[in-house]
């Protein structure tokens, strides 16, 4: 039953989530296992005699929808796996000195259960020997045989996995029975939880959208406690639930398929004034030997039947008994599947990351890479028309967009184990307006670029490289030799291309863009002053964060959490000391640029870089473009010969794949180009596949074909 049950389910999904049944056949859901170890990442290998024969491997973590997808939209457009009497687990000790006689709901416990990805725990806290407890029981007593554990204990594992984990969010659902005044504030207080509340007074009163989970992170307020007791909304500030959230019935009341209705205390379930709509699906007196057919087909079932009855909208948090027990995808592929109609409309979230990387270029034609076109829109999204006469006849579609190896992986590596499409001279544009004092000025200098910052951006380019100079009293990005900039080499004041660079990283809150700047300015804090001016200085990532010694850099999901999106450095050393402006050559290896890094099978460094293989600096450029700009070879410059350069690269750095590759008119290429470029080192260094798109969620050694 469970395998055909996956194959149907999968064919019946939409054109774009068949790449996500793949990578689950290769992740291997459902194939036989003797042990856990024989089971894929994320997977463990289980039996569920009612389900299957035998052991296989089924899901026991969850897919991040932040990483996956974003976090820039409000919390209520999200789901969360939420487990039923989080603390009601298997093998507890007793702790009251005589043996426990209730049931267990749970087989994992918080740490864990927070680890594979539940993010809301439903918790019932009373009064028990002067302390807050958590505790089975009914009439709002706890009794020593019924007794879990002091509530503070698991409290404090919320509390270290929230300090350890910047980005997430946890929410806690109290059956809450605690008549001591100011119980619940005291034990939050004293398990160091307070500095994560999310405050009451910020939660929509009448079906507004929540804050945006960025800016929860942002404001570290990402801690959401709901109580069952209405007082305690006014007496204590923990926001009473019935107020924000609709349910259905739990228990066996909840599980008649095809019907949802609301449970008691709850506004009906399509009141769409409670932004927040909670599934529960669990048996009234747990039966663990049938949960794991429970939390598969069953399940997701009711998913759909509750999204009916809420109203058309799609439940927040699905709370299920023993979590991990499933046919396959259990209640890992019912979030998935939350997750994907919430975010995109399709029947898997991973489905969403593809499609926005597919939809973020306009034209929408056949055309597929190298095929003819006579304009953009006879191209497929991500291509464009173009003809490169060094290498073919006529115009063909090439590619216009980089893979966004964030959305289609994750962002949870460190920074150096990512690599960046970087502009060489980025700002030197054709055909850009000139600045020069005099109107009658004509530059006379050549250019490196067609797009502008915006599109370049746009298009995924995440380094710049800048030259900056002083002129008239300012900072002037310039064209020039011997480190005077002129009126006639000159481009533009540097404050216009880094308001660019502040609008785009203010509505990308998950992009890090890089800086690197060849800079020639010396009016003392001439760089912090434009910096500032700009309102860039709030993206910072401080020097004293960068690894002195070669280590690994921060991870970027860290880098988005704390908001330091904005790396930059430069080529004058002093100013470390004195800006605190990374001195380029202090993290950094790069190969010889114009002609001289152009030559097929030898790649030495820059005079001012170390040695290429130098280990100590963690990250590796490589330069590959002509020491005067030929924008009609560009096109082949950016093609093979590019990426036979990171072939020979790679062995000069010691076996090191480039985190910066750069370019002049990166747009132009015999079809692939610099994207390509890149897709095949982010294929190297995630799982070492010769393309980004042939890594398989969550391996590191799976290729697809
Ligand atoms: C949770 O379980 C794991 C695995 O058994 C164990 O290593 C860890 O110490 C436990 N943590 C707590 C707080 O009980
Ligand atoms: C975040 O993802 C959603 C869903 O795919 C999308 O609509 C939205 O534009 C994305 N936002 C950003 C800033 O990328
Ligand atoms: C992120 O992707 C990498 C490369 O595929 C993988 O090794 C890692 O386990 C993934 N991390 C998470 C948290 O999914």
């Amino acid at each position: 039953m469970g395998p055909q049950k996956t194959s149907k389910s999968t064919q019946a999904s939409l054109f774009l989530c068949i790449a996500v049944a793949f990578s689950i056949v290769q992740c291997r859901v459902l194939d036989d296992c003797p042990s856990n170890g024989d089971c894929g990442e994320g997977l463990y290998c289980f039996s569920c005699p009612q389900g299957f024969s035998g052991n296989r491997c089924v899901r026991s973590t969850i897919t991040d929808q932040f990483t996956l997808v974003n976090n820039s939209l409000p919390f209520n457009k999200y789901a969360f796996l939420t487990t039923h009497n989080s603390y009601a687990i298997d093998g507890e000790p007793p702790r009251t000195g005589v043996p426990r006689v209730t049931f267990t709901n749970q087989e994992d416990n918080v740490t864990q259960q927070l680890k594979n990805g539940a993010r809301a725990l439903m918790l019932d806290t009373y009064d028990f020997e002067g302390d807050v407890w958590l505790c089975h029981s009914f009439g709002g007593q706890c009794h020593d045989y019924t007794a879990f554990e002091p509530a503070i204990e698991t409290l404090r594992e919320i509390e270290t996995f929230l300090a350890e984990n910047p980005s997430e969010i946890v929410t806690i659902i109290l059956e809450d029975y605690v008549q001591a005044p100011n119980g619940l504030t005291k034990v939050f207080s004293n398990a160091g939880l307070m500095k994560y509340w999310f405050p009451v007074t910020s939660m929509p009163q009448n079906g507004q959208d929540w804050p945006l989970v960025s800016d929860m992170v942002a404001k570290n307020q990402r801690l959401l406690v709901f109580t069952s007791m209405k007082s305690k909304q006014e007496s204590e500030g923990i926001a009473y639930q019935w107020n924000y959230m609709v349910e259905n019935q739990y228990g066996d009341g909840g599980m008649k398929a095809g019907s949802c209705p609301n449970r008691g205390e709850s506004s009906p379930l399509d009141d769409k004034s409670k932004s927040l709509v909670l599934v529960n699906y669990f048996r009234s007196v747990p039966m663990k030997q049938l949960t794991c057919v429970d939390n598969s087909a069953d399940l997701i079932n009711m998913l759909h039947t509750c999204y009916g009855a809420a109203g058309n909208r799609w439940a927040n948090f699905v709370a299920v008994d023993y979590y991990k027990r499933s046919e396959g995808g259990g209640s890992f592929q019912a979030v998935d599947t939350l997750n994907g109609k919430l975010l995109c409309g399709c029947d898997d979230v991973h489905a969403c990351a593809e499609q926005f990387v597919a939809a973020a270029d306009i034209p929408t034609g056949q055309g597929k890479i190298a095929e003819e076109c006579s304009s953009d829109a006879d191209c497929e999204a991500g291509l464009y028309c173009f003809s490169c006469i060094a290498d073919f006849q006529g115009s063909r579609c090439v590619r216009s967009i980089t893979t966004n190896q964030f959305r289609l992986l994750n962002n949870s590596l460190p920074y150096n184990k990512y690599a960046y499409l970087t502009t060489h001279n980025s700002f030197a544009i054709e055909g850009s307006a000139l600045f020069a004092a005099h109107p009658e000025a004509i530059r006379l200098t050549f250019t490196n670029q067609e797009d502008s910052i915006t599109q370049q951006l746009n298009n995924g380019v995440r380094a710049l490289m800048l030259d900056t100079y002083d002129l008239k009293g300012d900072v002037w990005l310039c064209h020039s030799f011997g480190g005077k900039c002129h009126d006639f080499t000159a481009f533009g004041p540097a404050i216009n291309t880094l308001k660019e660079i502040e609008a785009f990283l203010a509505a990308n809150p998950s992009e890090i863009v890089t800086l690197i700047l060849e800079d020639y300015v010396e009016a003392p804090s001439g760089l912090t002053k434009v910096f500032t001016d700009a309102g860039l200085k709030k993206y910072w990532f401080p020097v004293t964060s960068m690894p002195q010694n070669g280590e690994d850099w921060p991870l970027v999901r860290d880098m988005l959490a704390k908001n330091q999106r904005l790396v930059v450095f430069t080529s004058k050393k002093s100013k470390q000391e004195s800006e605190g402006i990374a001195y380029q050559w202090n993290f950094m290896v790069e190969n010889q640029y114009g002609n001289n890094g152009m030559e097929a099978g030898n790649c030495r460094n820059r005079a001012e870089s170390s040695s290429l293989d130098d280990r100590t600096k963690s990250l590796v450029l490589v330069n590959y473009f002509r020491t005067i700009p030929f924008n009609q070879f560009s096109c082949e410059d950016n093609s093979d010969y590019l990426i036979n350069m990171l072939d020979t690269c790679h062995g000069a750095s010691g076996n090191r794949w480039a985190n910066f590759v750069a370019v002049d008119f990166y747009k132009r290429s015999e079809g692939g180009g610099s994207f390509q470029a890149l897709d095949t080192l982010n294929g190297r260094l995630l799982c070492g596949c010769s393309d980004v798109q042939a890594c398989v969620h969550g391996s590191t050694t799976a290729c697809k074909p």
